[in-house]
This record gives C-alpha cells, structure tokens and sequence, in this order.
C-alpha cells in the first residue's frame, strides 16, 4: 500500500538551535523524508539559525552528515544534494539585535507566503526570540511560531512564557509541539475510539476495569544530564507525553477532528483528574532512581554516577495511580508508569475489561483472564485484543487467552513516518489539532505541581531501583494494593 502525499504550499522554515540536536537528529531528518515523498511544493527554503560562525556551505555539510546518521537507508548522496539545495543559514545571537536584517533577507517578499518558526531552543529562549521577531518586523500575517516542550517547569513559568508569546502570535499561530501526539499509534488511538462502532459503547467504568499506560525507556540520560538533573521523569515524561496519552484515551468524542474540539475535550479530562497532593501522594506516587545494573546488552552506571552527583534526588522513574472524576471514569484507576533504564524500550496503553460476570466453564477449563486492548505505540506499532478462546483439540474444554494482533507495519506494509514528520507538515498547514491548546499546556502543569510539591514536603529520596528492571519494588505494589498487577505479559 502507498500512502497518499499531499503537497503542501511553499513555505519558509527557521529553525532557531539550527545546529543543535534536535534539529540534526530529529528536524532535518523529517524534512528530508517528507521532502523524498515529494511533499514540498518549490520553491520551499529551510533556513538554520544559530551564533556558530557557519556560512550556508559548511552549515548544508553539517546537515549532509546528520542525513547521513539519523535518516535511514534513504539518505542518499544525490537526493541529500538536491535536498541542500533549500537549505541555508544564518549567523545570529538571539540576545543580541545584531544579524535580524541578514534574515530578513533570506524571507520571500509575499506576505501571504506562510513563514514557520521553529524554536529548537531552550525554554527560556522561547519569549525573548518572540519579542525580537516581533520588534524586527519579521512576523507577518502568514507567520507561526513552533515551540517544544518543556514549557517551563511549572505552573508559573509556563504562563509567563505563554504570555511572552501570545504578546507577538495569536494563540492559533502558536504550535506546542508534544511529539507523541504525532506519533502514529496515537493517532490511531482516535480511529480506533470514533471510528469503530465495537469499543465505545465498552468504554468507560462499567466496562473497563483499569488502564495502564507505560512509556519505558531502556536508556539513560545519555548526554543531557544538566536538563535531566533539573527536570525528573515527572516534568520530562508525565507533564506532557503521559497525561497527553490518557487525554485520548479518557476524552469523550469531539464534535469534529477541528482542533479546538479535540483540545475542549482533552482540556475537560486535565481538570477532573483527582489532586494528587500531600494528603494523598505516598499512597498513589512512586519515584524511582536507577542504580547501576544491566541494560542494552551490558553493564551500565547508576544514575547518579552518570550525572556525577551521588547526592542527586533527581527521579528517573515515577509510577502514579490516577483517578478521573467524571461520569464515564469513576471507579476506573488509570495506572501510569514511566522510567529510564528499564528492560527495553516499549510504549503502550492497555485497557483491561470487566471480568465477565459469571462463568459457565469448570476448573479444568483454567482462569477466564480479562479482555484486554493493547495499543503500542513502539516498537512495532500495532494492537493487540486479548481474548478467551478454546484450546484447539478434540478433548474437554480448555480456554487460553491469546492476542487478535494486529501490526501495523506488516498489515499496511508501509513505515509509519516520524512524528515530526506529520507534526512539520500540520504547521505548514495550519492544522492544530495534534498541538497543545495554552490552556492544556498550564492545566497539566496546575496538576503536577502538587505532585512535585508532595514530594518535597516528604523530602524522601526516589526509591532505588536496578537499571534493566521495571522499577522499585513500590511500582509493583502500587497496582497490587488494588488486586491487580502490571501487564506485562502484552509486551
Ligand atoms: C522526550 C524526553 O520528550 O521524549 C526524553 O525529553 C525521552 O527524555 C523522549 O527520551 C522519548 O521519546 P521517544 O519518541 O523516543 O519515545
């Protein structure tokens, strides 16, 4: 199967942090995929923006080689060549005015030509770079601004950035990237809710029993320790990726796919999520640090070796038990996991069903497990329906509970592009939906704070846990205080 490309208008892209990370790794890697597929519409300029003294020659080698590293088998020398061709850059230091005008003159003149800017920067960058943009005349009618998270690192400073912001960019020119929205399976997640007649009506406490939603990572904090150390698992992961998640999977069907009336109804499920405050957090959180221990075929540092701080308390994992208080999920716990250094890399949602009130079936027929749907949405994205069903063979009546799986790859045969991808063709397109609303943004953050609050007030350290394993010992207990366990056996 060849899935549909529809070319998008010729637009200009600056991508401030031009020569960072996540511009090399993640960015151009995209914008060349979508490039190959014949998305773009000519002519189409990306301009890189950093204070390296580059010109545009050394700065399109430097691209030529993250090409190279990060965008697969794809990244051939004649289609990188043609790709450079739109790519340039420009030498400036956002805190200083001097350099605006060299960039002022890489912008096509139409003011009806949608210009995108991308702040690949830290957080702390985002209001100053609006200001300057806005005091040297290069926002015009047709002009976004993209911005990634963290938005700030609480309450607070996500609404002065927002307010920074806002002051230059109408809210609906303003897209907050949170990058697992753009993911496939998450998407998928809305097909699958509004667009099946079979889960809805099961949808919701009378039907489910509980929902777990796991994001594990099996690497460390690799190079971005100084971030790391001031930020934790509970800013990094649940303020935006998790909580995002169980948005889409708690949120009563929108009137329509409009963004506004997708974000009305995730913005609903932030502000019934039950406080989790001091009152409440030693029975329903969990913090974990990794030790050292095995991970990704061999032996690996503790965290706080890594970060060279033995005193750190920084959470590298954390666990929750959350509740919604709303008609559909009262009664339902969604249980919510996150963690470096466990056994591998997965991410999925599984929604486990009632048990079936009464069983016709004897002993020997063995346990009636729950109904279960797993969403992955890595490795392998895919779903999987666990069901009861007999035993192939001609003696007694013997039930197992096996998977309907469904994966993605091999069902559509084509690879599902980046999250970016999707999430840089929406900006061009002005299609908002898969980005966070301001008001999501500072209601997620009203949430956590209290968490992180709780947690200072306690003043316990993160319970240690080995790296190459799922967590504490407490993670575990957290969901058998309830009868339940984890459900591991779907990964
Ligand atoms: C980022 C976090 O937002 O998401 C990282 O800052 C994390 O710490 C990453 O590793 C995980 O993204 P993915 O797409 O690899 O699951």
């Amino acid at each position: 199967m060849v899935s549909r490309i529809v070319q998008v208008v010729p637009f200009d892209l600056v991508v401030f942090g031009g020569t960072g990370d996540l511009a090399h790794r993640k960015l151009f890697p995209a914008l060349f995929h979508r490039f190959l597929d014949g998305q773009f519409s000519h002519p189409t300029k990306i301009i890189g923006v950093s204070r390296h003294s580059f010109d545009t020659a050394a700065y399109r080698l430097s691209i030529a080689k993250a090409l190279k590293g990060f965008a697969g088998a794809s990244a051939r020398e004649d289609s990188i060549k043609s790709f450079l061709e739109m790519v340039h850059y420009v030498v400036l230091d956002v805190d200083s005015d001097l350099g605006w005008d060299f960039l002022e003159s890489e912008f096509d003149r139409d003011p009806s030509r949608v210009r995108a800017f991308y702040l690949a920067t830290g957080p702390d960058h985002f209001g100053p770079i609006a200001q300057k943009l806005a005091a040297h005349s290069l926002v015009t009618p047709a002009s976004r601004i993209i911005v990634e998270k963290p938005i700030g690192k609480d309450s607070a400073s996500a609404a002065f950035i927002n307010d920074a912001i806002g002051a230059v960019f109408p809210e609906e020119r303003i897209f907050r990237i949170d990058h697992y929205l753009g993911k496939e399976t998450v998407q998928n997640l809305m097909a699958l809710r509004f667009a099946n007649a079979l889960f809805e009506p099961l949808w919701n406490s009378a039907h489910v029993d509980h929902v777990e939603i796991t994001v594990a990572e099996s690497i460390g904090v690799e190079a971005r320790a100084s971030y790391y150390e001031n930020s934790g698992a509970l800013r990094d992961m649940v303020q935006n990726h998790l909580l995002q998640l169980l948005c889409l999977v708690a949120m009563e069907p929108p009137a329509s796919l409009e963004a506004d009336a997708v974000r009305d109804e995730k913005l609903k499920v932030l502000k019934s999520l039950v406080p989790i405050d001091a009152s409440n957090a030693t029975a329903l959180t969990v913090r974990g640090q990794y030790r050292a221990g095995a991970s990704e075929g061999g032996a690996v540092p503790g965290y706080a070796q890594e970060v060279g701080n033995e005193e750190t308390q920084t959470e590298t994992f954390v666990a929750l038990k959350v509740e919604i208080a709303n008609w559909r999920w009262a009664g339902t716990p969604f249980y919510l996991r996150t963690g470096k250094r466990l056994p591998q890399r997965v991410s999925e949602v599984i929604v486990s069903f009632r048990e079936v009130p009464h069983s016709i079936f004897t002993a020997e027929s063995g346990k009636i497990s729950q109904t279960m749907l797993a969403i992955r949405l890595q490795p392998d994205e895919g779903i999987k329906l666990w069901l009861m069903l007999k035993e192939p063979g001609a003696g007694g009546m013997r039930l197992q509970h096996v998977p309907l799986d469904m994966n993605f790859a091999e069902a559509f045969s084509i690879h599902a592009p980046e999250a970016y991808e999707r999430l840089l063709m929406d900006v061009i397109r002005g299609n908002a939906t898969l980005f966070m609303r301001r008001d999501e943004v500072e209601a997620a953050w009203r949430w956590i704070d209290p968490i992180r609050e709780a947690w200072t007030q306690m003043n316990e350290p993160p319970r240690p846990y080995f790296a190459g394993t799922w967590g504490p010992a407490a993670a575990i207990a957290l969901v058998e205080r309830d009868g339940r366990s984890w459900s591991e056996e779907t990964i």
